[in-house]
């Protein structure tokens, strides 16, 4: 019998994707405040609890300057190593860029948090996009779109080839040692001879994910990806960008379906449609949203005038997506969820788009207000349509959010039989 297909939910888990009120909302909940150390240990915890199949750290390599995106949570691989020694069963996937690292540096590092967490250890490759981050890394300029895609290409190369040149075996003498092959990449960006000298993990190596959505960043999915972060923020997005995914796959002579996108997902949820409602009113009372109106549009590199906080937004300045695909700054997936988000909304005034671009999670990922088992109901109707694996969760309230998701959505799931009763023993590999 085929095994049974389960939702798999990873848990964001640093406090980049948190609404800009959730402190100041914590704190009118009586949550004491917390360190960033307490607070990564913490989202492991409920990682275990919650039977996430991952936890899963973005990251901002650079200071944003931007209020909305200070930039401040501790680097991926560093918290997850921390994280590691205090959870048991939750995959650990961290962020890092091809484009600011050395791949044989990067290689060491998550091998090493692989050792660590003995096989649950993922890589989430992206390319970067905030151009004056170059200036941090020794570059004069960020490197074009394509650019960034051919080096993210030959860098997971190298990376793999580093990671599957090694073994370890069971010598005539009874010991188990480490022994490894050099790998002679000799590329266009890079040479590398290796052989890596950290031992593999259970797993062999780390799970590899991919975050970019444009078409170079589906071609390389394809090729070298076991699962990808996408930002489908309608059942039709998700069948399109499914399709096109396959297509790739199939082109890299890898079975369609075999890698599967993992939208992420921001739920403010109630007992009630009400009580959800007022939870995100309350969130938005806390911030002052004039000084972070550049940054809605800004971070796409769009600049449209913006009046009075109250006035409607000027929908007739919005560029359409399709006229700005190629020259869009930040990610174009997040782009068309907003545009569509405002085009849904006739006469929706700026400070409301201002929220929703920037205030409410970060990025333009799709925000799900409502009830439990509403929330239930729409995760049961995207895993029927199977162009999904699961959803990336980031709750945006902060930790009382995820209490209540572990408490009421978490069960309601098992009782549906699309979400896990029991942790995932799996390598993390094996997962998706
Ligand atoms: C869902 C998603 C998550 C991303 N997370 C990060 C991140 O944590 N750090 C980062 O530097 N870039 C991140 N990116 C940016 C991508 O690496 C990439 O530079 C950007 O999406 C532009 O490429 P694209 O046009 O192919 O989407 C993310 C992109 C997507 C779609």
């Amino acid at each position: 019998m085929a095994e049974r297909r389960y939702l798999h939910l990873n848990l964001v888990a640093n406090d980049l994707n948190l609404h800009q009120g959730a402190y100041k909302y914590e704190r009118a909940q009586g949550i004491a405040e917390r360190g960033t150390f307490e607070r990564l240990l913490e989202y492991g915890r409920f990682g275990d609890e919650g039977l996430f199949t991952a936890l899963f750290v973005g990251d901002i390599p650079g200071m944003q300057g931007s209020p909305a995106f200070d930039g401040g949570p501790a680097e991926p691989i560093t918290a997850l190593t921390a994280i590691s020694q205090h959870t048991e069963h939750v995959g650990l996937i961290a962020t890092a860029s091809t484009t600011f690292y050395d791949p044989y540096n990067l290689a060491r590092l998550l091998a090493s948090l692989d050792q660590a967490s003995d096989g649950r250890a993922g890589y989430n490759a992206v390319t970067s996009v905030i151009d004056r981050f170059a200036l941090n890394y020794s570059l004069e300029n960020h490197l074009d779109r394509e650019a960034r895609y051919h080096r993210a290409d030959e860098f997971l190369q190298v990376l793999r080839g580093l990671w599957d040149n090694r073994s370890l075996r069971r010598d005539p003498d009874g010991l188990t040692r480490f022994y490894a092959e050099p790998i002679d990449h000799r590329g266009p960006l890079f040479q590398v001879s290796g052989p890596l000298n950290i031992a593999p993990s259970r797993q062999g190596r780390p799970l590899i994910a991919q975050a970019g959505g444009s078409g170079s960043g589906i071609r390389v999915a394809a090729k070298h990806a076991d699962m990808v972060f996408t930002n489908s923020s309608t059942r039709a997005s998700a069948a399109i960008y499914r399709e096109t995914l396959d297509k790739a796959l199939v082109e890299e002579g890898r079975a369609p379906g075999s890698v599967p996108p993992i939208p992420g997902l921001i739920p403010y949820l109630g007992r009630t449609t009400k009580e959800a409602e007022e939870k995100l009113r309350e969130l938005d009372s806390y911030v002052d949203w004039e000084p972070l109106a550049p940054f809605a549009l800004g971070q796409f590199g769009i600049e449209v005038p913006l009046g009075d906080m109250a006035d409607p937004f000027p929908v007739h300045l919005l560029p359409r997506p399709e006229d700005v695909e190629a020259t869009i700054k930040s990610t174009f997936g997040n782009y068309v969820g907003l545009y569509n988000w405002i085009e849904e909304r006739p006469g929706v005034t700026v400070r409301e788009v201002v929220a929703q671009a920037v205030g409410r999670g970060g990025a333009t990922h799709r925000k799900f207000v409502g009830t439990y088992d509403e929330l239930v109901d729409d995760f049961a109707d995207w895993h029927e349509d199977g162009n999904v694996g699961g959803f990336n969760l980031m709750f945006s309230a902060g930790s009382a959010a995820i209490r209540e998701f572990i408490d009421e959505v978490v069960p309601r799931l098992i009782d549906r039989g699309i979400y896990r009763s029991t942790p995932a023993d799996r390598l993390l590999r094996e997962r998706f």
